[in-house]
């Protein structure tokens, strides 16, 4: 994208980006109303059948008035069945829109899944590619088989209804042949199984009438009605103090345990994950710049990004006189280099990384990394 000195688009190229943007949303908006999509266009094959998600090559972009930005660029990560995964990274490396894009609930029409799948794994065991399904599949299989619990309860619930009247509707727009009295007696059980004590008033109330942590406790309990096979957990504990936090997340791997779902964790909290991962993905810039499962992360960090990252995690008993912090920017997402995204701020940063954009080497069946240092540390 050209830009004039003073760093403003000017008139000409604004009107090719315009021009661009409707071009690109017209396709990609066409492409999802199609009616009569054939079955063999979104049925997949799982790669491996331990899996419930295989995201590959996922790229989700937004087509915006200052140029296209690539939230998600190249996104390739499993979650597999009955585990938590982790994913961490700098604010806005696209870990939110990588969870959106899983249940298509990108900011339609400038954002936009542009390439790449999605499959996920039906409790049924059919396996479907996410980023081809139609909308009425879509929403059969979101919220009754993958859920999300957002990280704002008062932004994500209505203050205009009950608690009762949000939690009955999931039942009866998910569960078949649920009624309005069975609807209740389900949102009362997962109201107590939530750990509230007073499961019948909480019913009755209205948000604004509950604490931060009992409104969590009520979006996870809107979030497991269901059963579901997946749980987002999109920064689940950031607005809620230090113990309610703990309590939080006990009740979320109780409960992911209870009903034999997985979890894909979105958190800044290295100490979050350190708890409750099994497999943990490291993003940058939209892409993932380290994977593995969590002794090899924080054991054997690899890649400099996540070696900062671990550095910059305060320690209790060790007195310093300046916590560390990663210097400078990450990359605007609509001008990324060639190169490494993380060059620019890299320490440990060599002749080779002046070159292309580094491949994934294997370090592990488990971990692999993206980064020039480990080449010819390939496995074999
Ligand atoms: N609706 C939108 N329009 C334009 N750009 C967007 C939109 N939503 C997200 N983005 C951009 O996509 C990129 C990734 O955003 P995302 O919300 O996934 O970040 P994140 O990793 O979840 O950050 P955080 O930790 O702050 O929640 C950011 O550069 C953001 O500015
Ligand atoms: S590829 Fe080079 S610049 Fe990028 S993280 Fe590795 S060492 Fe640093
Ligand atoms: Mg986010």
């Amino acid at each position: 994208m050209k830009k004039s000195k003073s760093g403003y688009i000017g008139f000409k190229e604004s009107r090719k980006i315009v021009k661009y943007n409707k071009q690109q949303i017209r396709y990609y908006e066409r492409l999802k109303k199609r009616k009569h999509i054939p079955r063999e266009e979104y049925l997949a094959t799982m790669k491996n059948e331990d899996n419930v998600v295989e995201f590959d090559d996922l790229h989700t972009y937004f087509f915006t008035d200052t140029g296209t930005v690539k939230a998600v660029n190249g996104v390739s990560f499993d979650i597999p069945a009955h585990s938590t995964v982790g994913v961490v990274g700098e604010s806005g490396c696209g870990k939110s829109v990588t969870s959106l894009s899983l249940l298509r609930l990108v900011q339609a029409p400038q954002g936009q899944i542009v390439s790449g799948s999605i499959r996920y794994k039906t409790k049924d065991g059919d396996c479907y590619d996410i980023t081809k399904l139609p909308q009425d599949m879509m929403e059969k299989i979101s919220g009754k088989e993958i859920s999300m619990i957002f990280q704002e309860p008062m932004t994500s619930l209505n203050p205009v209804f009950t608690i009762g009247y949000q939690l009955d509707e999931v039942s009866l727009l998910h569960i078949e042949g649920a009624t309005k009295e069975s609807a209740r007696e389900k949102s009362i059980e997962m109201l107590k199984l939530v750990g509230i004590a007073n499961a019948e008033g909480v019913y009755k109330s209205y948000p604004h009438e509950l604490s931060g942590g009992m409104r969590q406790r009520v979006m996870i309990a809107m979030a497991l009605c269901c059963q579901p096979n997946l749980i987002i957990a999109d920064e689940p504990t950031t607005a809620l103090d230090v113990t309610i936090q703990a309590q939080i997340l006990d009740l979320l791997r109780e409960l992911k345990d209870k009903l034999d779902s997985s979890i894909m964790l979105i958190t800044h909290d290295l100490g979050v994950i350190a708890e409750m991962a099994d497999y943990v993905v490291v993003m940058y810039a939209g892409k993932v710049i380290e994977a593995g499962n969590v002794f090899e992360i924080f054991d054997n960090p690899s890649h400099p990004y996540t070696i900062g990252l671990l550095k910059s995690k305060p320690v209790i008993n060790k007195k310093v006189d300046e916590l560390y912090c990663i210097k400078g920017r990450v990359p605007s997402a609509v001008d990324l280099p060639d190169y490494c995204y993380f060059r620019d701020r890299c320490d440990m940063c060599t002749s080779a990384c002046a070159g292309s954009y580094p491949e994934f080497v294997q370090l592990s069946p488990t971990h692999k990394v993206a980064c020039h240092l480990y080449e010819s540390k390939v496995l074999k």
